[in-house]
């Protein structure tokens, strides 16, 4: 049996911002439980939803030198889904009203804390991994101190690291005397082939250098993250550890993600009645958002964080030539105000074909991959994307740029072939991408029996966690023999 403990700032059900959290919560459950015991260590969070605060089981606690103080950690455990979930208690650090704020310094404050926690917590909840699994940079700083000082100690001896990067944008950067305050780490660590990048000390790094093996969210951006455009400066290294970096792409639950089960839908529907049910989900949702009652309309949904990331810059350059068409936008998210306030004066401008709604709602955008006839996500870089994925197993044909996990799970629709799931387009260029969506509306209108075969083909692809986990699996197994 090998025990591996995920590390990580997000986890579905508990918290969530985005597909960190999908990936962390459901993965887990989808090894092999015969040979793996997964588990997961996140931090309690006070803005966590109160039914999950209350199902939280408190084990022990301790007191940690932290930053010049002794600083209390509890240790609260529960089970979902068959797994074992551990939560990492301290008031000052995580009673904020969201998972991450806008003060990075803090924030290196609280998950170097966090990380550190964790690792001291491990003898006292009777679980040894053999492997420890870290995301992002919030858990970046785990295989260094496991080489550090954690190293000297018997029971972390032979650890192995793995760190998954699920977003390269975001690395934990911050000079270097307050990151080596927080870590307690010597400077030996903070040299350019260590912790320190453009003489910034930064924590990602330091997990990539240090961690036995690197692995990210899609083959594409594995090897895209090679290059300077993609590589936000830490190409580099990436190259130099492309060894030891593999692309691994994500999954999504096909229990929690299910049309024929899917409470939130006001229809359930399947491969099979898709053709017939389906629409009625578009008039309920045209209805519950005050669009026009329109069948016809080539219907496009947006989920998304609304940042530069996304491609918001496309959709915003085309958006009054789009509306010129018979096409209604629904946008659900939340992100930089400039992207917010664009798609609410468009829902003001259009307000019978334009909805922009905000906010998050777990419901809502379950609705939304349910209802729309094609979802569109222009990404100027994408690791994984998972939404894309959600849209794929509702039938809703995706429309992406090919990036990252983009290009490796939509197929481009070929009309001599009769191939392909989605729509797809190369550069990140306004009118590239409203040539794919002109294109995939003439199919919905003039070629619908292609277009349901779209549909099919999308609904038959499978995107489950399993044959991700199984390679998961192999390189845990490779990691200790
Ligand atoms: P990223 O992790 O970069 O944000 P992904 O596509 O991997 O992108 O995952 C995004 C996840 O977050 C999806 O599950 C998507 O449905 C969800 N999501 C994004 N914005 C919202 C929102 N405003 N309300 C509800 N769910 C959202
Ligand atoms: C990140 C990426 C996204 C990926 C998700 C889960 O948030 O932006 O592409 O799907 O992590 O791995």
């Amino acid at each position: 049996m090998k025990n591996v403990l995920f590390i990580a700032s997000e986890a579905v059900p508990f918290i969530k911002t985005g597909g960190l959290a999908d990936v962390v919560g459901s993965l887990p459950a989808c090894f092999d439980k015969r040979y793996f015991d997964v588990r997961v260590m996140i931090p309690k969070y006070n803005c966590m939803y109160q039914k999950y605060k209350d199902m939280l089981e408190y084990i022990t606690n301790f007191y940690m030198d932290y930053n010049g103080r002794s600083t209390y950690v509890g240790i609260f455990r529960c089970q979902w889904n068959g797994v074992t979930f551990y939560f990492i208690d301290n008031e000052y650090y995580f009673s904020g009203e969201s998972a991450y704020t806008s003060d990075m310094k803090w924030d290196l404050e609280r998950f170097i804390f966090f990380s550190r926690a964790a690792l001291s917590a491990l003898p006292l909840i009777d679980f040894h991994p053999d492997i420890i699994h870290c995301h992002d940079w919030q858990t970046g700083i785990v295989p260094v101190y496991l080489h550090d000082s954690f190293h000297e100690g018997e029971f972390y001896r032979d650890m192995k690291s793995v760190i998954t990067i699920h977003n390269l944008k975001f690395q934990g950067t911050w000079d270097v005397k307050t990151v080596q305050n927080y870590t307690g780490l010597s400077s030996y660590y903070f040299a350019p082939d260590k912790l320190e990048a453009y003489k910034d000390a930064n924590i990602l790094k330091g997990g990539i250098v240090f961690a036995d093996a690197i692995t990210t969210v899609s083959r594409t951006y594995a090897e895209e993250i090679k290059t300077e455009f993609y590589g936000e400066k830490l190409d580099g290294l990436l190259k130099a550890r492309e060894h030891d970096l593999r692309g691994i792409v994500n999954g999504i639950d096909y229990n929690d993600y299910n049309p024929e089960t899917d409470n939130f839908l006001a229809n359930k529907y399947s491969k099979k009645t898709f053709r017939k049910e389906k629409i009625k989900n578009k008039r309920a949702l045209q209805d519950q958002l005050g669009l026009e009652r329109n069948d016809g309309a080539f219907m496009i949904g947006i989920v998304s964080r609304l940042t530069g990331q996304k491609g918001i810059d496309l959709v915003a350059y085309i958006m009054d030539e789009l509306m010129q068409e018979d096409v209604q936008v629904v946008v659900l998210g939340t992100g930089e105000e400039q992207y917010e306030n664009m798609f609410r004066h468009f829902d003001w401008k259009y307000n019978n074909r334009c909805r922009a709604n905000i906010y998050y709602s777990e419901e809502l955008s379950h609705k939304i991959y349910g209802s729309c006839d094609a979802f569109l996500m222009p990404s100027l870089f994408e690791p994984c994307g998972l939404s894309q994925l959600m849209a794929l197993r509702y039938g809703t044909v995706p429309i992406v740029r090919e990036t990252g996990g983009l290009k490796d799970t939509v197929i481009p629709y070929n009309e001599y072939e009769g191939t392909g799931t989605g729509f797809t387009f190369t550069n990140f260029n306004a009118h590239e991408m409203l040539n794919a969506i002109r294109y995939a509306r003439g199919v919905f209108v003039a070629h619908r029996r292609e277009w349901n075969k779209i549909i099919d083909r999308g609904m038959d692809a499978d995107f489950s966690w399993w044959n991700s986990a199984r390679q998961y699996q192999e390189m845990y197994d490779w990691l200790k023999p």
